[in-house]
């Protein structure tokens, strides 16, 4: 591969070259994370119209979305993108995509997580066209799992969690430092959603992720209460300002 990667995007390209199954059929924490978020994407496609549009699926690992809209599938780690239409190796620090070029950006699966947030927002609200949309999703600093560990509710905390069979230490952010990136980028927040909302709390109190994963099937009817502080995932819905480009 052709790019200059940073260590820890050597790391994570390593990583991901070497797990078979991203989203495990037995690892039911992961497996509702995958099924909240393909949830999520399918009603951002819908919603945001994107038929027939240009979406760039950031970190896409080898997650297909085939909502009759044009994919680029970018990723670090090339294994993934194998048998991947439009595949692109490459980094979200550095997006190798013209600059006002898509209508959509989809960066699901915690993807910033692995990154410089800040930097990808750069580049994502860069390769987006004015007036296009943004749906991103990230694991939070505030879930409940890291009360009363060092940087819980914080900007970046560094966290370490149990994925793929093995620990990985990943960067988790807080909502407020999210949103400050947003504005920042020149996009607005348009809509959000949590989920994983009381399994953190389970979680923190049994160590047990199988059974605090079954209690994700309350996350619909706990989304617009204030145990959202608390949960283990936000999705945010973002929109670059001005206006949409004619094609
Ligand atoms: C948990 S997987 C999610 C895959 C997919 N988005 C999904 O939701 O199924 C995280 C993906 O992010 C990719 N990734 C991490 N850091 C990246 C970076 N800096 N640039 C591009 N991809 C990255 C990894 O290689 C991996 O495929």
């Amino acid at each position: 591969m052709n790019i200059e990667l940073e260590p820890n995007e050597r790391r994570v390209r390593t990583r991901y070259n070497q797990i078979n199954q991203i989203w495990e059929i037995d690892d039911s924490w992961h497996q509702h994370s995958f099924k909240s978020s393909r949830k999520l994407v399918s009603r951002f496609f819908d919603k945001a119209h994107l038929r027939g549009k240009t979406v760039l699926n950031l970190g896409s690992g080898d997650t297909i979305y085939d909502y009759g809209a044009t994919i680029i599938n970018l990723d670090l780690a090339e294994k993934k993108l194998v048998g991947l239409k439009n595949a692109v190796c490459g980094s979200a620090h550095n997006i190798p995509i013209k600059t006002s070029s898509v209508d959509a950006v989809v960066c699901a699966g915690s993807v910033i997580n692995y990154c410089n947030a800040e930097v990808v927002f750069f580049e994502i609200a860069r390769v987006l066209k004015s007036g296009g949309y943004c749906y991103l999703e990230y694991e939070r600093s505030g879930s409940f799992e890291y009360l009363g560990s060092q940087g819980f509710m914080g900007d970046i905390a560094v966290v370490s969690a149990n994925y793929a069979g093995a620990k990985e230490v990943v960067w988790a952010y807080g909502d407020s430092f999210i949103h400050s990136m947003i504005n920042r980028s020149n996009m607005q927040c348009v809509r959000q959603s949590w989920f994983h909302i009381i399994s953190p709390m389970i979680f923190k109190l049994t160590k047990a992720p199988r059974i605090s994963a079954k209690f994700g099937i309350f996350d619909p009817l706990l989304n617009h209460c204030y145990l959202t502080k608390w949960a283990g995932n936000f999705v945010v819905i973002c929109k670059k300002n001005g206006m949409m480009e004619a094609q």
